[in-house]
């Protein structure tokens, strides 16, 4: 893959870097700012050695036109504070403010231009609308680097086609991501395994699939599990339910039981009468959820269980919080899950956008993990095996 290196000296030439910055907000308050922070080793290095740095990233799926809801105003704020230096945002992507902007980069400056999702033809399906827009993007700049890793898995114009139409390299978080991950696809230290949550198994069919091939152990939890607990004939009340998705989990419990990877379900559940944080919250077991009430979180008894399954782990991957841990009720699952791994001596890793903002706003220190990934689809599509365009296109 082509480093920064390959791009000789930077000095003096505008170099557009795509990064990740689809953070969290409340109102234009940014609840998890890890994604800012993880981008700062490339925007630093580039302006130090004299680049005129010009970022673009997205925020949010805004509709192909400018909302200012989705606005990068909050980010660049951010990004300035953590810089040290005032971030200029562009008014628009493409148009006269952005070619204004970066015209008036000096050495060393940092800039953004503003959602590149404000233009449809980023995310178009249409080759040639996206090769159009990639072209605008090169007039802007000299040089490009690639270092959103949460966006690599998106054929897209600022990820993919843009690589296409200048000198182009990976930055330094696209490596690290790439390193690190690659602990688990290659070769992984055993026992694996793999604590997967989050509300939908659909969004996990590839990677559950991969993982059944891989991983020693499956540890399942979140809104997905009640499809598994229903899949081997448990009621599950008015928990999250995939229907459709029934038949499938069945065909990956038999999998798994050929191939002797252990899954591992919840064996209590906290449950509720309805999605609130003050919602009376009651403990039951996996196989006596009432009617009338929703899982919320995994059980005490699961939250134990799960801790000593990752314990004498190797090699531990975590996906999706274990329930709604935005509410303090129903965090233990997953507090206890990001303890255990805190606490491992095996190499960890935290994937998924929602996780890894899990560790950080429980107060979990994040050195005490071997490795938090800024990807949530693009590390599942990476542990899945797939290849991602945004990688693809970077190599030698
Ligand atoms: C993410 O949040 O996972 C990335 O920023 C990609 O966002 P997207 O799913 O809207 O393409």
């Amino acid at each position: 893959m082509k480093t920064l290196k390959s791009l000789g000296d930077v000095r003096g030439k505008t170099v557009l870097v795509r990064s990740d910055f689809n953070v969290p907000l409340d109102g234009d308050k940014i609840t998890d700012d890890g994604r800012i922070r993880a981008a700062l080793p490339t925007l630093t290095r580039l302006a130090e050695a004299g680049a005129k740095v010009l970022v673009m990233a997205h925020l949010g799926r805004p509709k192909g036109e400018p909302d200012p809801k989705f606005s990068l105003a909050p980010v660049a704020k951010r990004l300035g504070e953590l810089l040290g230096q005032d971030v200029v945002l562009a008014a628009d992507t493409v148009g006269e403010d952005a070619k204004k902007v970066a015209a008036a980069l000096e050495e060393g400056q940092v800039a953004l231009i503003e959602n590149v999702r404000f233009d449809a033809r980023e995310t178009s399906k249409d080759d040639e609308e996206r090769s159009a827009l990639a072209d605008e993007y090169a007039a802007l700049a000299d040089l490009y680097v690639s270092d959103g890793f949460g966006v690599v898995h998106r054929a897209q114009a600022s990820v993919y086609d843009i690589a296409q139409k200048l000198p182009s390299a990976a930055g330094e978080l696209v490596f690290k991501e790439i390193d690190s991950l690659s602990r688990a696809t290659d070769n992984p230290e055993r026992p694996y395994v793999v604590i997967l949550g989050g509300s939908k198994v659909s969004d996990k069919l590839g990677v559950i699939k991969n993982l059944l091939e891989k991983a020693d152990r499956l540890l399942i939890g979140g809104g997905m599990a009640f499809t598994f607990l229903k899949a081997q004939g448990y009621e599950v009340g008015s928990s999250l339910l995939e229907e459709d998705q029934i038949d499938t989990v069945k065909g990956y419990l038999k999998t798994a039981e050929e191939r002797g990877v252990e899954i591992v379900l919840p064996v209590d559940v906290i449950v509720a009468p309805e999605f609130k944080a003050d919602a009376p919250a009651t403990v039951v077991d996996a196989d006596a959820i009432p009617d009338d009430q929703m899982g919320l979180d995994i059980g005490p008894k699961s939250a134990e269980l799960y801790a000593s399954k990752i314990a004498d782990a190797k090699t531990i991957v975590w996906n999706g919080p274990m329930g709604v841990f935005e509410f303090e009720a129903f965090s233990g699952g997953t507090k206890a899950v990001a303890q255990a791994m805190s606490d491992a001596d095996g190499y960890t890793i935290v994937g998924g956008g929602d996780s890894a903002a899990a560790v950080r706003t429980l107060g979990f220190d994040e050195a005490t993990f071997s490795h938090i990934s800024t990807g949530g689809g693009a590390s599942l599509e990476f542990l899945e095996g797939k290849e991602l365009p945004g990688i693809a296109i970077l190599e030698d």
